[in-house]
């Protein structure tokens, strides 16, 4: 398959597989490991673009940036288009690289503030915010968007016209409406009017777990790059899979046991580094439940190794199951 590398402002991104910013999923450790196995890039969980609220310990873990992988994408939310451009300078200040604005999420918290895909409902609004931190920033600004508020007002296209005509230099699109959260499948005809509408790269996004997926829906939308989110919960390894279509149609390469044990033990490790053992245990707790998903007879080791309370007994228990499983055969079906 050949597809050429997405380009943002000064940025060449080689891997057009990205991955998807996620609240509670993508922090720095996770961001790492899914670099490792060759996301094109990676963006920081959303963060507020209320700087007052930086010094919870929430932000600064979330404004945690991977210096070291370019570029360093950070994504920011609210609705105050001066607010926003503070906070993208502050950002930037901090070391981001690119400033991503989130326009497509559903949560209420948020939309209630008209933030996120609320924002959807104002284009005059999201021209006004979108301006503004263009303006305020000499780094490429990207957004990202749902393809509307509701099935009835699907803007998808006005956003992505106006998103060009300020600046934006990358559009990523969830195939979804607000109204419909993650119900249903995501649709991809909007996305591909969106593609053939500007000239700017465009993301698609929505459901891709699989490398017969992401061909399906380059192919729909002929969009410049595909980002992955839950598809990666657990299988931070998919990236490695959706790299080699790009080289060859070599068949899925066989993920060992012994890979899949230092994966899920490093990034452990790293999960109690980076947030300390308190928080580190609880935030590991989902992804073990994740990668147990990839997992034969997993079931009394999820059971027990999300309910200890210890940095140590995590990674014991962790190494007790491949122990167990002896070698090669433990993978799932
Ligand atoms: C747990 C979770 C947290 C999310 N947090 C964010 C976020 O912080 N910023 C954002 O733009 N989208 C967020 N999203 C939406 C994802 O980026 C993505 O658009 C959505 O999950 C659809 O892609 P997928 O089908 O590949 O998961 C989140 C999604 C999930 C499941």
């Amino acid at each position: 398959m050949l597809l050429p590398p997405l380009k943002i402002g000064p940025y060449t991104i080689n891997n057009p597989f990205v991955l998807a910013p996620m609240a509670g999923v993508t922090d720095a450790p996770f961001r790492r490991i899914c670099r490792r196995f060759g996301a094109g890039m990676t963006t920081s969980e959303m963060t507020t673009a209320d700087t007052s609220l930086w010094q919870t310990p929430k932000s600064r873990f979330r404004l945690d940036l991977d210096l070291d992988a370019e570029p360093v994408v950070v994504q920011i939310a609210g609705s105050e288009p001066e607010q926003l451009a503070q906070a993208a300078i502050a950002c930037v200040d901090r070391g981001a690289q690119i400033i991503d604005i989130n326009m497509g999420c559903p949560a209420k918290k948020v939309c209630k503030k008209l933030a996120g895909s609320a924002l959807l409902q104002d284009e005059k609004r999201v021209a006004s915010i979108l301006t503004a931190v263009v303006a305020a920033v000499t780094v490429p600004v990207t957004l990202k968007i749902r393809t509307g508020w509701d099935p009835e007002h699907r803007n998808a296209v006005n956003i992505a016209r106006i998103a060009e005509d300020c600046g934006i230099q990358s559009l990523a699109i969830h195939g979804r409406t607000r109204a419909c959260r993650y119900k249903g499948e995501a649709e991809f005809e909007t996305i591909a009017r969106v593609k053939e509408a500007i000239g700017i790269p465009v993301i698609a996004n929505g459901d891709i777990t699989t490398s017969e997926k992401s061909l399906e829906v380059l192919r729909l939308t002929n969009c410049d790059g595909l980002m992955i989110g839950r598809g990666a919960q657990g299988r931070p390894w998919i990236f490695r899979e959706l790299s080699l279509l790009l080289t060859s149609h070599q068949e899925k390469p066989q993920l060992d046991n012994y890979e899949l044990r230092d994966i899920m033990l490093d990034h452990l490790s790293e999960l109690h580094r980076f947030y300390g053992e308190l928080t580190g245990v609880r935030v590991a707790r989902k992804h073990l439940t994740w990668y147990c998903n990839s997992l034969a007879n997993a079931d009394e080791f999820r059971h027990q190794v999300v309910r200890v309370d210890s940095a140590s007994e995590q990674i014991r228990l962790t190494r007790t199951y491949f122990d167990r499983e002896d070698g090669g055969d433990s993978l799932a079906a």
